[in-house]
């Protein structure tokens, strides 16, 4: 049987790093192997592409080079971490996935991939990360939600490629996360990522018992 596929997600400075973090130290505690990941990212490819994507003095890179990239990322990762993984029934925390392109490339870049309209564009994003994943679909998703503004609040240092993006981007990218829990009620928790730190991790971690 798979292992369990857990995943946070949110906009930019939703606090989502520091609560896998904080979860991965949780289930160190139990029987059950546990490891982490970030996306873009974890393998050395995908290390290599973050640079690239997030490299706000880059190359030009059109939306449909950027979402291929995001997707290849991903590729290597699941290749080489994810799959062995799960099917060694282990658990597996990531920092972003399959939602990320979701919400960023289909619903906030509008990505223009067949001339179809907004809807049908975000379903065809859709179908490439299922494709993308295969068996691999996140089990948990925890969606930490904040106002944009104050997301952006909190970034920190010089801002990345994607960070640089206006504003309207970022609410798309809010709206479009928030209409995905909605159809995915099953997957998703949505949390206030405003709350106390602490307060977001024990919402976390209802529901992972220690054996
Ligand atoms: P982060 O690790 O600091 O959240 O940075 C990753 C950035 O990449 C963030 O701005 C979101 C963006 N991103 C996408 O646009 N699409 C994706 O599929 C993923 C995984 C990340």
């Amino acid at each position: 049987m798979l292992g369990e596929l857990i995943v946070f997600e949110g906009i930019e400075g939703s606090g989502k790093s520091t609560q896998a973090e904080l979860l991965l130290q949780h289930l160190q505690g139990g029987d059950v192997p546990v490891s982490f990941a970030r996306e873009p990212g974890g393998t050395i490819l995908g290390e290599r592409v973050r640079d690239i994507l997030l490299d706000a003095s880059g190359p030009r890179m059109s939306p449909r080079a950027e979402l291929f990239l995001y997707l290849a990322a991903r590729a290597q990762l699941i290749r080489e971490f994810i799959a062995p993984k799960l099917e060694n029934g282990e658990r597996v925390i990531l920092d972003r996935y399959v939602h990320s392109t979701i919400a960023y490339q289909g619903y906030g870049l509008r990505i223009n991939l067949v001339g179809l309209d907004h809807a049908e564009n975000v379903e065809a994003v859709t179908e490439l990360c299922r494709q993308g994943v295969g068996e691999f679909w996140p089990d948990t998703v925890f969606l930490l939600d904040l106002p944009v503004e104050e997301g952006l609040k909190r970034l920190k240092g010089s801002p990345d490629r994607i960070e640089r993006r206006d504003r309207a981007f970022h609410e798309r990218v809010r709206e479009g996360y928030l209409a995905l829990a909605e159809t995915e009620k099953g997957l998703f928790t949505v949390i206030d990522a405003t709350l106390p730190i602490e307060e977001i991790a024990e919402r976390v971690r209802v529901g992972f018992e220690l054996a």
